[in-house]
C-alpha cells in the first residue's frame, strides 16, 4: 500500500477542470516533485490532498484509508502537513512559542492516535517543538521574536511549523520561491536533512528545476490538470510531451 494514493481525483471550478482525473501514488520515504506550467493545477492538487478544497470527484487515501471527507485538521492529525507561506507565523511570538502552538494544534484532539507516543501530553508538545526547532537549526534562536528573524530564518521557521505536527507526509508548494540562489541551496540541504532525520515522505511543487533534480526521486508532470508524464528526473526531462507542454507548442 502506498502512503498516499489518489484515484480519479478531479476538481472543477465552474467550467474549468483544474485537476483532471489524477491517479497518483506516493510510497513511504519517496520524494516526488509535481511540476507543470503555470495554471497546471499543482496548487489545487495540494489543496485537495490537505482538504482545503473539496474534490468534484475521485478519492484520496492516506495509509490505506479514505481522507476524502476529512476536515483539514483531521488530515494534519493523521500525518499530512503542508509548509505554508509566511502567514502561518505569529510575528509577535517567539520562535519557540510558534513551534509549540503548531505542535499543540496538531496534538489537540488527536490524543487517541498519539496516546503511546506522548503519555504526558504537554511534555510531548514541548519535546516535539524542541526537536523540530533543532531539526531546522533554530534552537539557538528560540527566544527571538519571530518578526525579528532574517528572511531565510523565517522560511526555516515555516518549515519547522509544518514539521511540528510530526508528519509522515510533507507537502511543499514552491518552498524556494523568492529566494536567492544561496538561500535556495540552504533550503534544499535543510529539506534533505529533515527528510532523513524525521523519516519524511515529500511531495514538492516547484518551478526551479535544479531544486527538483536535487530533491526528487520521481517527477509527475501536470498539464491542464492531467498527468502527462511521470518517471525519473532524467526520463521526464527528455519526454517530448513535457517539452511541448512547457513550450506551448512554440518552436524554441
Ligand atoms: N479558487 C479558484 N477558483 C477558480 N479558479 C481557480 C481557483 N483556484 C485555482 N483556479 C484555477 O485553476 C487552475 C489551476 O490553478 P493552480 O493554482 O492549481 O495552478 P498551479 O499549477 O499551481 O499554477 P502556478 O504554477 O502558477 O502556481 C488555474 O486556471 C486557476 O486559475
Ligand atoms: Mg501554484
Amino acid at each position: 500500500m502506498a502512503l498516499l494514493e489518489t484515484h480519479g481525483l478531479t476538481k472543477s471550478f465552474g467550467g474549468l477542470v483544474a485537476v483532471d482525473d489524477v491517479d497518483l501514488e506516493i510510497e513511504r520515504g519517496e520524494s516526488v516533485a509535481v511540476i507543470g506550467p503555470n495554471g497546471a493545477g499543482k496548487s489545487t492538487f495540494i489543496n485537495l490532498v490537505t482538504r482545503m478544497l473539496d474534490a468534484t470527484a475521485g478519492d484520496i487515501e492516506f495509509k490505506g484509508e479514505s481522507i476524502a471527507s476529512d476536515d483539514p485538521h483531521e488530515v494534519v492529525q493523521k500525518g499530512v502537513s503542508r509548509s505554508f507561506q509566511t502567514a502561518s507565523i505569529f510575528p509577535e511570538l517567539s520562535v519557540e512559542e510558534n513551534a509549540q502552538i503548531a505542535a499543540l494544534a496538531a496534538e489537540h484532539g488527536s490524543f487517541r492516535f498519539n496516546f503511546l507516543r506522548h503519555r504526558d501530553n504537554y511534555g510531548g508538545v514541548e519535546r516535539l517543538a524542541s526537536r523540530t526547532l533543532d531539526a531546522v537549526d533554530l534552537l539557538d534562536q528560540r527566544g527571538v521574536t519571530a518578526e525579528d528573524l532574517p528572511y531565510g530564518d523565517k522560511r526555516r521557521l515555516e518549515l519547522g511549523i509544518a514539521l511540528a505536527s510530526d508528519p509522515d507526509l510533507l507537502l511543499m508548494d514552491e518552498p524556494t520561491a523568492g529566494m536567492s540562489p544561496e538561500e535556495t541551496a540552504d533550503t534544499v540541504d535543510l529539506v534533505e536533512r529533515v527528510k532523513a532525520e524525521m523519516g519524511l515522505t515529500i511531495l514538492l511543487v516547484e518551478h526551479d528545476m535544479e531544486v527538483v533534480f536535487d530533491v526528487a526521486d520521481r517527477i509527475v508532470v501536470l498539464h491542464r490538470g492531467a498527468v502527462i508524464a511521470e518517471g525519473s528526473p532524467e526520463a521526464v526531462q527528455g519526454d517530448p510531451d513535457v517539452q511541448e507542454a512547457y513550450l506551448g507548442g512554440v518552436e524554441a
